[in-house]
């Protein structure tokens, strides 16, 4: 633990994983079929950077959406809730979060702030602005995996846990039911979550969101490729590989893939291993489920979440599903 100064607390779980265990991990996913790399790598400080640009681009309706949504309801959310902590998932820049810590403040109800994510510098950056922005606010930054690190969450007040920008999208149905139903555990009955998921809507508009004409989500994706070399010595050249994102139907959602360009074989050094790829082969990067609402809910009921209400925009592009832990 590393306390920063009187209101800044910042925890770092990252270092403690074991590089055996994240060698594997990686190695599992690039052996398996279909070839995958874990998401979470996609979000070191240069990718949690280019993620930030990609929110500001024309394509990507989804930021400026939820941005809305949030302004439209942060009172109503913070009335229902009744919160004093606001834990938040996956924190990133937290520019969405300001709205949410206003309306605390409004309500004479801000106390404590938890960013929560996997790049060490983000969760330092943040907790300094914010410091800044909100005198007498707490800010206990953990930086982990929340995949594997949700026990690390400090106790605290009567908490609202968010989990924006859809990013519940990014894991498959066996690890999102997990994930959720872990954070139900983690929060005490009459605590509140607010889960947002991005909607099913028309193709057109979903696969240009995720191949913009800047190319800012290919670099995003092909950061992918410089993670690796420094994380696991590969000898991974980002010009061998296309950026390909494309929505499959059967599933709902937006696949990310590196795609080879050649034949070729790339070294892992730390993973002892040579992987043969050819021409076209496609290694996935990362997913992001488009919902419903109906499978929301099932969601929420089956990690033992009651249900609130829903707030959505009026193109039904996004929506936030507030619940409770009764
Ligand atoms: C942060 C996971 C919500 O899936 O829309 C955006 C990530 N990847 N463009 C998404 C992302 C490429 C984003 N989430």
């Amino acid at each position: 633990m590393t306390v920063d100064s009187d209101e800044i607390v910042i925890d770092v779980h990252l270092t403690t994983q074991d590089p055996a265990v994240v060698r594997e991990e990686i190695r599992n996913g690039l052996l398996s079929s279909p070839r995958v790399l874990p998401t979470k790598y996609l979000y070191d400080d240069r990718g949690t950077e280019l993620f930030e640009q990609i929110c500001k681009l024309p394509e990507y309706y989804q930021t400026r959406t939820e941005f809305q949504i949030l302004a439209t309801y942060a009172d109503r959310i913070v009335a229902c809730s009744n919160a004093n902590e606001l834990v938040e998932l996956g924190s990133g820049a937290a520019t969405k979060t300001r709205v949410l810590l206003d309306a605390m403040d409004r309500a004479d109800q801000l106390n404590y702030y938890v960013p929560f994510d996997v790049s060490e510098g983000i969760v330092r950056r943040v907790s300094q602005e914010l410091s800044e922005e909100y005198t007498d606010l707490h800010i206990h930054g953990v930086v982990g995996d929340f995949l594997a690190h949700l026990e690390h969450i400090p106790d605290g007040g009567k908490r609202l846990v968010v989990f924006l920008g859809g990013t519940i999208g990014n894991l498959d149905d066996v690890v999102g039911p997990a994930f959720l139903s872990s954070v139900n555990e983690e929060m005490a009955s009459g605590d509140y979550f607010l889960l947002s998921v991005q909607f099913v809507t028309e193709v057109n508009r979903l696969e240009a969101a995720y191949n913009d004409s800047k190319g800012v989500t290919a670099e995003f994706n092909k950061n992918m490729i410089s993670v690796m070399q420094k994380l696991v010595r590969a000898d991974f050249d980002p010009d061998a590989f296309d950026h390909v994102a494309r929505y499959n139907h059967a599933d709902s959602r937006i696949e990310i893939f590196l795609r080879s360009n050649k034949r070729q074989t790339v070294m892992f050094q730390d993973l002892d291993l040579k992987l043969a790829l050819e021409e076209g082969e496609e290694i996935r990067t990362e997913i992001s489920t488009k919902y419903d609402r109906k499978r929301v809910e099932h969601l929420l009921a089956n990690a033992k979440f009651e249900l609130v209400e829903w707030y959505a925009d009026s193109e039904e592009l996004l929506g936030l599903a507030l619940a409770k832990k009764p």
